[in-house]
């Protein structure tokens, strides 16, 4: 079934776990998922990043995943990722998507607080949840640039003003594939949590390592968004298998394989998000 972000982090909140937000781009990816999120019998967050678009775009993908979504037998956000666009946070709603993130972190901050009450405004409408963002995530070396980090009492003032339901922070991830190993800045996170008493969003969890995950949720992190590494380890397993197959390859070999890895990567971090063994 479809629920708002604000219900599945409210959950996450009572049980000390953080949802895992996991971003798709196929089918495959949408299946392995819910089927984690099923066999687990957890809540989970499934999410479009419109920097997607250039495999498949929210048009076609969208609808797919509010109707897997809504005939999943746990609970299901399907929320717009990093979205600077109205018309588009329109149409996810109007889609049926219940959560939205409207991303103007590149923004100066009056603005992005201008807009960011503008989407909560629309989302509201609808019934609908808003992540928004303050700071800027790091560059892939991992090297600390702090002066882009979230600024805790920023924060606070940002989250005030605003009225959204969970903030996307930086404290030292990054998105995509890390070349350095991550450092990060586990008092950032308690303080920020402290300002602005609503849920923590870590974007960028590919490469953090499990006690990572673990100590950034009892800092208060709620929503872990996570993508990278599951189309690697989808990818990577298809390429194995291919050159260990004698014969034709066929393309719908290549989607169950790509499928059943991402089942079992998405069902590791899930398992690690909500520290279940
Ligand atoms: P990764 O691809 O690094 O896991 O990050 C995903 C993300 O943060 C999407 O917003």
């Amino acid at each position: 079934m479809i629920v708002s972000m604000k219900t599945v982090l409210d959950i996450a909140d009572a049980e000390n776990m953080a949802i895992g937000a996991f971003n798709v781009t196929e089918l495959e990816g949408i299946q392995a998922v819910l089927g984690a999120a099923e066999e687990l019998g957890q809540p989970v967050i499934l999410q479009f990043a419109p920097v997607h678009e250039e495999y498949i775009s929210l048009k076609t993908l969208g609808p797919i995943m509010v109707l897997m979504a809504d005939k999943a037998k746990v609970p299901v956000c399907v929320h717009l990722d990093h979205c600077d666009n109205f018309d588009m946070i329109r149409e996810a709603l109007d889609m049926g998507f219940s959560s939205v993130m409207y991303d103007g972190s590149m923004l100066p901050y009056e603005k992005n607080c201008a807009y960011t009450k503008a989407a909560v405004e629309i989302a509201q409408m609808y019934g609908a949840s808003v992540e928004a963002e303050i700071g800027a995530m790091n560059s892939e070396d991992g090297k600390a640039q702090n002066d882009c980090y979230t600024d805790p009492e920023e924060a606070g003032n940002f989250v005030k003003a605003t009225g959204i339901d969970a903030l996307a922070c930086s404290f030292g991830t990054v998105h995509g594939l890390y070349t350095a190993e991550p450092k990060l800045d586990f008092d950032r996170i308690e303080k920020i949590r402290e300002t602005i008493g609503i849920p923590i969003v870590m974007h960028g969890g590919s490469g953090v390592s499990d006690e990572d995950f673990r100590k950034c949720i009892d800092r208060g992190v709620r929503k872990i968004n996570y993508y990278t590494y599951r189309a690697k380890a989808g990818g990577e397993y298809v390429k194995q298998k291919c050159m260990e197959t004698d014969g034709p390859v066929f393309f719908h070999d290549i989607t169950c394989w790509a499928r059943d890895c991402m089942k079992e990567d998405v069902l590791h971090a899930m398992r690690v998000f909500s520290g279940c063994k």
